[in-house]
C-alpha cells in the first residue's frame, strides 16, 4: 500500500519532478514546510513568461535573483534591469549565515556560495556600466514618443516623420538629426515634403522639438548614438554559464521612462533579429522586467498593444520575459493573461485600493482546496510566495504557498567602484565604450554637401577612435535649414541616399 501523502505532496506532484528546472523552492501547508515538496519551473517553460509581484520588501528582487542565477547555471544568458543596483551582488559569492542555513535546510537546497558571471551596462556615457546606445532610427516612433511623453496626436505626427525619413533612406542616429529633420519639413523649403507626407502641423512638431530639447538636456545626446548595441551580445556563455547582463539605472533614476523603453526596444530588436525555434528544451535567453509598473505607466495604446504583441511572439523565439511590479494590476491584462509562471510575494491590504486589487489576484488563480487565497496572500512571510506555473505539459500547477531558496551570491550591492571596475574589464567595453559621431542628416547639412553614395549601417570596428562631437551652437539648424545647397540636399536626399528603412512589429527599424 503507497503511504498517504501529505497535502504537500499532494501540491509538489503538479509540479515538474525532473532535474531540467529551475527550483523555486518548497511547499508550505498550515505554516509547516516540507523540504522534499519541491516547487519548481521546467527550463522548456521559461518562455512561457511569468510575473514577480509583491510589495515592497517582500523579496522579489531576491526570487529574481535566484532565478537569474539557476538560469546562469543552466547555461542560459538573462538580461535583467538592475533599478536599485542590489542584483550587482550576482557578481560574488553570498556569505551564509543562521537565516540562510535555515532556509537551506527548510527548501532542501545544498547551498554553497556561488559568484555568477555578469556583464554591466548602462545607458549612455555617464553610467557606470558598459555604455550601451541605441540610434533614433533603430528606436523607431512608438518607443521615442513613449520617452518624449508625446500624446497620440504628436505620435502619430512623429511616425509620419519618420516615414518620411525612412522612405529618404535618411539616417537618423541622432536627437539633432531628428530636430534637423523637422526643423526642415516646417521650414519653407520643405513645405512640398510636408505636403507629401500630410497631417504634421508646425505647432505639434513645435512640441516634438520641445520635448527633443528636454531630453537633450537630461543626457538623451548621450545614449542616441552609435555604436548601436548588437543584441547577439546578450547571448553569450562563459564557461557553460550563461552571461547575466545587469543593466545599471544608476544616475538615470530620474528618467525611468527612457531606461523601461529602452529594455521594451532590446526586446524589440531580439524579437527582431532571432529566427523562429520549435520548441526548446530549455529558453535561448531569459529577460527580467525589475519595476516593470514603468513601463506601463501612461503609455499609448499603440505602445501597450505593442508590448502585447512582443511578448505573444517572442516566445516562438526561444526568449521569455518575467515582468516584476509590487501589484498584478500594474500589468495590464492582455500581457497579464499571457504570463504562465505567477510568483506572488505577499500584498498588503491596508487601503480599499489595496483590498480590491486583492481580490482582483485572488481571481487570477486557479481554485486551491488547501489555501485561503486572500487570507495566504495578506501573511505571506518575507521570502515566500504563492506559485503557479505552467506544468512540462503547459497545464497551470496546483497552487502552492511556496518559500523560496536563498539566492547563493551575494544578497547585496558591490558598490559602484567595484561595478566600474568589472565593466572596465569586460569582454564588451572595446566595442562599445567611445561614441561614434558618423555622418548623418545633421552633418551633411551642415557641411553642405552631397551625402556619399552609400550609408551603410555602422558595423562598428571595436575601438575605433570616436572624433570629438561638436558642441551645437543655437540657431545653427535654423541658420543651415535656409541655406540653398541644403534644400537642394533635401530634394535631392531620395535618390542619393537610396535604402529605404522598414519596421517591425514595434515600429523600430527591421534589418
Ligand atoms: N529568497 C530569499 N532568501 C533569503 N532572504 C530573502 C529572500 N527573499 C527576501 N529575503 C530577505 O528580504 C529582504 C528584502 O528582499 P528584496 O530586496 O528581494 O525585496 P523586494 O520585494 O525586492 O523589495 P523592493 O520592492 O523594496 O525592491 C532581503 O534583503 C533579504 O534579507
Ligand atoms: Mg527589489
Amino acid at each position: 500500500m503507497p503511504e498517504q501523502s501529505s497535502p504537500a505532496q499532494e501540491i509538489a506532484a503538479g509540479y515538474a519532478t525532473s532535474g531540467n528546472a529551475v527550483e523555486l523552492g518548497s511547499v508550505v501547508v498550515d505554516g509547516q514546510v516540507d523540504a522534499g515538496a519541491r516547487v519548481r519551473i521546467p527550463l522548456a517553460m521559461m518562455n512561457r513568461h511569468g510575473l514577480v509581484a509583491g510589495a515592497t520588501g517582500t523579496g522579489k528582487t531576491k526570487t529574481l535573483q535566484g532565478l537569474a542565477e539557476q538560469l546562469s547555471n543552466a547555461g542560459v544568458p538573462v538580461v535583467m534591469a538592475d533599478v536599485k543596483g542590489d542584483l550587482s551582488g550576482l557578481s560574488h559569492p553570498g556569505a551564509s549565515n543562521d537565516k540562510v542555513t535555515a532556509r537551506a535546510a527548510d527548501t532542501g537546497d545544498d547551498w554553497a556560495p556561488t559568484a555568477y558571471p555578469v556583464q554591466f551596462l548602462s545607458l549612455g556615457t555617464s553610467g557606470i556600466g558598459v555604455p550601451v546606445r541605441a540610434t533614433i532610427s533603430g528606436f523607431g516612433p512608438i518607443l521615442l514618443s513613449k520617452v518624449l511623453g508625446l500624446n497620440d496626436t504628436q505620435e502619430s505626427t512623429l511616425g509620419l516623420i519618420f516615414h518620411w525619413a525612412d522612405s529618404k533612406g535618411l539616417p537618423l542616429l541622432d536627437t539633432k538629426d531628428l530636430r534637423s529633420v523637422i526643423t526642415h519639413l516646417t521650414s519653407d523649403a520643405g513645405k512640398a515634403d510636408l505636403q507629401g507626407i500630410g497631417g504634421v502641423s508646425s505647432a505639434t512638431a513645435g512640441v516634438i522639438l520641445r520635448a527633443l530639447s528636454n531630453l537633450d538636456a537630461q543626457g538623451g545626446n548621450e545614449f542616441f548614438g552609435e555604436p548601436e548595441l548588437v543584441v547577439a551580445d546578450l547571448i553569450r556563455q562563459t564557461d557553460g554559464k550563461g552571461v547575466i547582463s545587469l543593466l545599471e539605472l544608476g544616475n538615470l533614476q530620474g528618467k525611468p521612462a527612457l531606461f523601461s523603453t529602452f529594455l521594451m526596444w532590446l526586446l524589440a530588436e531580439l524579437f527582431e533579429e532571432l529566427p523562429e525555434e520549435g520548441d526548446l528544451d530549455a529558453p535561448k535567453l531569459v529577460f527580467f522586467f525589475d519595476e516593470a509598473h514603468l513601463l506601463f505607466h501612461d503609455a499609448s495604446k499603440a505602445f501597450l498593444d505593442r508590448i502585447e504583441q512582443t511578448v505573444k511572439l517572442i516566445r516562438s523565439k526561444g526568449v521569455g520575459v518575467f515582468f516584476c511590479t509590487q501589484l498584478p494590476t500594474d500589468v495590464p491584462n492582455a500581457v497579464l493573461s499571457q504570463l504562465g509562471a505567477r510568483v506572488q510575494h505577499a500584498l498588503r491590504a491596508f487601503t480599499p485600493d489595496d483590498q480590491k486589487a486583492l481580490t482582483q489576484t485572488v481571481k487570477t488563480y486557479p481554485t486551491t482546496p488547501h489555501y485561503e487565497l486572500d487570507k495566504a496572500l495578506t501573511s505571506l512571510g518575507i521570502g515566500e510566495a504563492i506559485v503557479t506555473v505552467l506544468s512540462e505539459k503547459g497545464a497551470p500547477t496546483p497552487v502552492a504557498w511556496t518559500r523560496l531558496r536563498a539566492p547563493r551570491s551575494l544578497m547585496d550591492t558591490i558598490g559602484d567602484d567595484a561595478i566600474k571596475q568589472a565593466a572596465a574589464a569586460s569582454e564588451l567595453h572595446g566595442k562599445y565604450s567611445q561614441a561614434v559621431d558618423r555622418e548623418s542628416a545633421y552633418e551633411m547639412m551642415a557641411q553642405k554637401m552631397a551625402p556619399p553614395a552609400e550609408q551603410p549601417r555602422a558595423e562598428q570596428p571595436p575601438e575605433q577612435s570616436a572624433p570629438a562631437r561638436e558642441k551645437e551652437e543655437p540657431g545653427f539648424i535654423e541658420q543651415v535649414m535656409g541655406n540653398s545647397a541644403v534644400k537642394s540636399f533635401f530634394r535631392s536626399a531620395a535618390s542619393a541616399l537610396g535604402r529605404e528603412i522598414t519596421r517591425g512589429v514595434f515600429g523600430t527599424r527591421r534589418r
